[in-house]
């Protein structure tokens, strides 16, 4: 039970003004902190710079096949860098398509394929009254804003701690031809670090959708993203799916913005063979084929999976520290007084916090006028509403370690005051 239910209102308003003292000495030291972008931080940038540095112009020109990656062609990608992908995703190498620089490039246009030309012969979106999207939530909001772009109706799918609620999700999906898809980000899930159990991983693979043309959208950007050596580990969809012929069902995406640079790396997604040929048909149409001296350049740097490896343990190295932090200051100052719960993941980018219900926005308010910016309440949801107004996306990854102490100290204290007003504002 939450402490400060057990106060008196006496007792509540003496703990106010302790707290807004607190607060008003963060004010004074004039912050100007960020804890809502999930970005690598400038060292975890600096891992790749090698891959710059040391590989030179004759090493990038040819592939060891000898393709002339200077030159137009390769529209699925050059050989080598289907590979790298196919070992990433444990898929053979012609189930992958090699993109640019940013997955949800890919994403994006695998939405707009089936609204205007349709997926492997189906009614394109676009003609139908009306196409609907699952929503586990909280989830990513650039997924969310692409259904809002499309004006695809998005339906909340609540996340447990082992994935998205399948009861629902098979109720729905096999009852509405209207459904046509559903977010995924199986695998330290943004934002709750989620990784589906095997037994969601199988209950996805054995759906039978009332849409010929469903597709579960597998984002699985985190794949190989742990924080130490205890990991997650997530089932094999395609595996599963072979069980029921449901391979069509499933598109995966994946890229290395979080291996190298975001700015600069490379992306995938893997598909059954009909589904690439139906991707190819219009991929053809938008380019030539993507950057292959890039592809190719992250191909020779990452010329072993032990390479491959000790690169993401390197992430791990700074990356875990922070999200101990995190952690320990909300075990710290939050745990005792039972005013928030949050998630504690082995990997990905982010930990998701829940408030008392209705303090979110506060708790956003109270953090900015302090110096200290969150992501915004609302963002975890389709079309921003977050039903409760409490869940806060936390993003460790870029601020530094001594921003991020004094960014959890900020934060934990407003969660604090959102807290003890709304008992407050009950009495
Ligand atoms: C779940 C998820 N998917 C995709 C992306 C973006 O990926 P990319 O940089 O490959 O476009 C992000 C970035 O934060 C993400 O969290």
């Amino acid at each position: 039970m939450c402490l400060y239910e057990k106060m008196t209102k006496a007792e509540l308003e003496t703990e106010l003004s302790k707290l807004n003292r607190e607060y008003t000495k963060f004010q004074d030291m004039k912050l100007n902190l960020n804890m809502s972008r999930g970005k690598p931080c400038p060292d975890q940038l600096e891992l790749s710079s090698d891959m710059i540095d040391k590989i030179n112009y004759s090493q990038l020109a040819k592939t060891d096949s000898g393709i002339d990656t200077r030159n137009y062609g390769e529209l699925t990608g050059i050989p080598e860098a289907k590979k790298f992908f196919s070992s990433i995703l444990d898929v053979s190498d012609d189930m992958i398509i090699v993109g640019g620089n940013s997955s949800l490039n890919l994403m994006y246009n695998y939405v707009d394929m089936a609204m205007q030309f349709g997926l492997l012969g189906n009614t394109p979106w676009n003609k139908l009254d009306k196409v609907k999207f699952l929503c586990p939530s909280p989830g990513y909001d650039r997924h969310f804003a692409i259904c809002e772009l499309f004006d695809i109706e998005m339906i909340n799918i609540e996340m447990t701690e082992n994935g998205p609620d399948m009861s629902q999700v098979k109720n729905l999906v096999e009852s509405d031809p209207y459904i046509k898809g559903i977010w995924c980000v199986p695998k330290y899930s943004n934002p709750g670090g989620i990784t589906y159990t095997d037994d969601v991983v199988k209950q996805f693979a054995s759906l039978n959708p009332a849409a010929p043309d469903f597709r579960i959208l597998w984002d699985n950007a985190y794949v190989i993203h742990h924080l130490s050596k205890d990991h997650d580990s997530l089932l094999n969809i395609f595996d599963e799916c072979k069980k029921f012929n449901s391979e069509n069902m499933v598109i995966e995406f994946c890229s290395t913005s979080k291996i190298t640079f975001p700015g600069a790396g490379i992306s995938a997604l893997a598909a059954s063979e009909s589904n690439i040929e139906d991707i190819k048909k219009i991929m053809s149409k938008q380019t030539i084929g993507y950057d292959k001296i890039n592809q190719l350049r992250h191909c020779i740097f990452f010329n072993t999976t032990e390479k491959l490896e000790n690169h993401m343990a390197a992430h791990a190295k700074i990356l875990k520290p922070k999200f101990d932090m995190v952690i320990d200051k909300l075990n710290e100052q939050i745990a005792p007084l039972h005013i928030g719960k949050w998630t504690n993941p082995k990997g990905g980018y982010f930990i998701s916090f829940d408030s008392l219900k209705g303090c979110g926005k506060r708790i956003y308010e109270l953090c900015k006028q302090a110096g200290v910016i969150l992501t915004n309440i609302g963002a975890t949801y389709p079309y921003k509403l977050d039903p409760n107004n409490s869940n806060i996306r936390l993003a460790p990854t870029f601020p530094n370690i001594d921003e991020l102490s004094t960014a959890m100290d900020v934060f934990c204290l407003c969660v604090k005051i959102a807290s003890v007003e709304k008992f407050l504002s009950k009495n």
